[in-house]
């Protein structure tokens, strides 16, 4: 654990009323979220084994982690003995041969189905009885996939948002079966990660992205319908209303397949038109443009300065 007196996290959980039984940490996924998951987890002092399955992909993970750390020591907001503790919380793996010691795994994986329920399948074998399971889904049913594991009292849903890092809120949202004390003892993690929590029910997209995202997905049928231009419209948003980022800087920094997958849940889910993605980002999705990740959603971003594609 980190010592320091400093840490927010420690002080966030020594103020948590009902005493925190999690200590080691999995996050399975080392994309943006797995990866700041796994770094406010080693900043908070604990220890955090990080599944994926390339070792290119957790190199780039850890690299991510120590840019950003870097970034946080130049501002005097981090010492060198800081991030290195931090880094040596986090044990990289492309297996899952010690995740049977974590009291926590969170799941981090794209925003599918099918690939969450997989890798719950192949990961359960290896876990505790006692561990919790939580998912970082978007979107997905949290009951559904709780039924597709051997423990769905044990099992709930954890919502960061992208940054990680920077971002305050995480969504809490419990399943049908998931019982009080893992709702507790996950809602105390959180707090000990700094973060503010709300709690959603368990309805398609939950809170944010259930009012998020059809905001964005509204920006680009407008783009589509050519009310305006990509930088007509993000500034609209930025200087009109306040925004940190116009939508369409915003759904490329989210990535344009987590965005369409959020709409198509959002449209099955509540069955109302009003919810279809627009055809424009399911084209974008079709041809691999799909934000930031791949270099080209909305804007390009192979030069130096992003610049529109329309
Ligand atoms: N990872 C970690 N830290 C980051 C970061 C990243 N990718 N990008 C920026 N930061 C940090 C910077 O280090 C900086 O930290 P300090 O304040 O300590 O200096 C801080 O964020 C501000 O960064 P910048 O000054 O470079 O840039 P900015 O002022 O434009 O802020 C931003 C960047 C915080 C991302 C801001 O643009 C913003 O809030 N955008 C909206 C983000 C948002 O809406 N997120 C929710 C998306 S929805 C979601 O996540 C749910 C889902 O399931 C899809």
């Amino acid at each position: 654990m980190m010592d320091t007196e400093k840490n927010p996290a420690k002080q966030n959980r020594d103020k948590a009323v009902e005493p925190l039984v999690i200590r080691n940490v999995g996050v399975i996924g080392a994309g943006q979220m797995g990866s700041g998951i796994a770094q406010i987890s080693g900043q908070g002092g604990f220890q955090v084994t990080l599944v994926d399955i390339s070792d290119d992909i957790l190199k780039r993970s850890i690299n991510a982690i120590e840019k950003r750390l870097n970034r946080l020591i130049e501002k005097k907001q981090c010492t060198v003995e800081k991030m290195e503790k931090t880094i040596k919380n986090i044990t990289p793996t492309t297996d899952y041969n010690n995740i049977g010691e974590c009291d926590l795994v969170i799941e981090a994986a794209t925003e599918e189905e099918e690939i969450k329920k997989t890798i719950f399948r192949n990961l359960i074998p290896y876990l505790n009885t006692e561990t919790f399971l939580a998912t970082n889904t978007s979107s997905i049913s949290i009951t559904r996939l709780a039924a597709s594991t051997d423990r769905p009292e044990k099992f709930m849903g954890l919502h960061f948002m992208n940054p990680v890092p920077v971002m305050k809120l995480v969504e809490l949202i419990r399943g049908i079966a998931t019982s009080s004390e893992t709702y507790t003892q996950i809602g105390i993690f959180a707090t000990a990660l700094g973060k503010s929590t709300v709690n959603s029910e368990d309805f398609p997209a939950f809170i944010v992205n259930r009012i998020l995202l059809p905001m964005i997905n509204e920006a680009v049928y407008t783009l589509h319908e050519g009310v305006g231009s990509v930088v007509d419209l993000d500034t609209a948003m930025k200087l009109g209303a306040n925004h940190p980022m116009g939508p369409l800087e915003l759904a490329d920094f989210i990535g344009l397949d987590t965005c369409y997958s959020i709409m198509q849940v959002l449209y099955d889910g509540l069955g109302d038109s009003k919810y279809r993605p627009c055809p424009l980002l399911a084209k974008y999705v079709e041809a691999g443009w799909l934000g930031r990740k791949t270099g080209r959603g909305f804007y390009d971003y192979s030069g130096e300065e992003p610049v529109p594609t329309r």
